[in-house]
């Protein structure tokens, strides 16, 4: 009896889920990941997709609407019980316990990102109270504000796992994880890692989609390729000051947005909107291949996030990438609707294990630190 306690205790389970609603608000990823071995390997998946009132709230937040201190706090704790009620879903289907799980880390839902100025900062809400009561799981959460704490960007820090699990020796490689923004990390085989999110994803293709055929975001890339690159729109989009600021740097929906791209439009009224989708399509992807390309020449790029479906995108980014091979992350065992969340579930295991990250070369802060809090009912 003594004896198989001892091994219980030195033998803790080494499965962690992961939880991430991005900035594209489409839903929640959910992930059961086992870190027995040297690679984190997906056990269970679940999508629940976000519910329309909730997004439509969560939208108007991201979009600067004025929130009562009420109001902000209902939102909270109702994204807290969306997410809990999302794990419980995923252990039902995956047919486990909540004591075979050893935390959860829940990266939460973004609703304001101001990682400059004289009082930076990173607002998810989720409350993760709720989260760990309702789910009887010890949850991890408030990932990014002691990075930003320490100076940092608070992200981009899925490319934590990137450099942990797809870093080569022999291989330059590149990933991207195209969600509503896109962050990039290079991994050339020389160790020089870096990381961060070069502008939009599929934000401003989602939203003018929305706009002219109600869809929530363009299959395929299908819309797009009905239309045709205005080289002088692409111009007006690529003179977005952010786009030349140094890294470590970092952005969201408070600068990529609907009114960002009307305004970007004004001059240029009289496009067709499938050639403003096909245009934005072409931003999208000149925008994280110059970036990997003033870094390094990879011999490989890994895509990650929703974009990796959308196939024009994927032949646009090959196109401007010479002598590399493009691909998504399925190639390196992660399916690329998973990896994100898979970070979060690598993150809560680092903070379990109460190990300091150094994010120096992918969010800027001073030192490393640990990263989130720990919540257990
Ligand atoms: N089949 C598809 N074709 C084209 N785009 C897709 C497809 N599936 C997902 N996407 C895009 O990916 C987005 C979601 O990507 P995701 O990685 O979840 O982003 P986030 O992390 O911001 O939530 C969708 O909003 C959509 O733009
Ligand atoms: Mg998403």
């Amino acid at each position: 009896m003594l004896i198989k306690a001892a091994v219980a205790a030195s033998n803790p389970t080494t499965l962690y889920i992961g939880l991430i609603s991005g900035t594209s608000v489409d839903g929640v990823d959910c992930v059961l990941v086992d870190f027995s071995e040297n690679t984190p390997k997906l056990v269970s998946t679940h999508f629940q997709p976000s519910p329309e009132d909730l997004r439509n709230e969560v939208l108007e937040v991201c979009a600067g609407a004025p929130l009562s201190l009420e109001q902000l706090g209902t939102l909270d704790i109702k994204i807290g019980h969306f997410f809990a009620a999302a794990v419980n879903e995923l252990l039902a289907v995956s047919k486990t316990l909540p004591r075979d799980i050893a935390a959860i880390g829940s990266h939460g839902q973004t609703v304001w990102h101001k990682p400059n100025g004289a009082h930076p900062f990173s607002m998810q809400l989720g409350d993760a109270n709720s989260i760990a009561y309702l789910t009887k799981i010890k949850t991890v959460a408030d990932f990014r504000r002691m990075d930003v704490a320490a100076g940092g960007q608070g992200a981009p820090l899925a490319p934590l796992l990137h450099q942990d699990i797809f870093y080569c020796a022999t291989t330059d490689r590149a990933v991207v994880n195209i969600g509503g923004i896109s962050n990039i990390t290079c991994l050339p085989a020389s160790g020089n890692n870096l990381a961060f999110d070069t502008g939009p994803g599929n934000v401003l293709m989602d939203y003018w989609i929305g706009k002219h055929k109600h869809q929530r975001y363009d299959e395929n890339g299908d819309w797009a390729m009905t239309g045709r690159t205005v080289p002088a729109l692409l111009d007006r989009f690529l003179a977005e000051p952010y786009l030349k600021l140094p890294h470590p740097k970092s952005t969201g929906r408070e600068l990529f947005n609907g009114d960002w791209l009307e305004k970007q439009l004004s001059d240029f009224s009289e496009i067709a909107p499938n050639d403003v989708q096909a245009t934005l399509l072409e931003f999208t992807a000149t925008t994280v291949a110059c970036d990997i390309g003033l870094l390094m020449q990879p011999s490989a790029l890994y895509v990650c996030g929703g974009g990796a479906h959308n196939a024009a995108l994927m032949v646009s980014l090959a196109r401007k990438l010479t002598n590399c091979k493009v691909d998504s992350t399925a190639a390196l065992g992660i399916h690329p609707d998973w990896v994100e969340a898979v970070a979060f579930a690598w993150l809560a295991r680092e903070r379990m294990l109460g190990r300091e990250i150094d994010t120096a070369a992918f969010t800027g802060a001073v030192r490393p630190v640990a990263l989130g809090g720990v919540y257990s009912a």
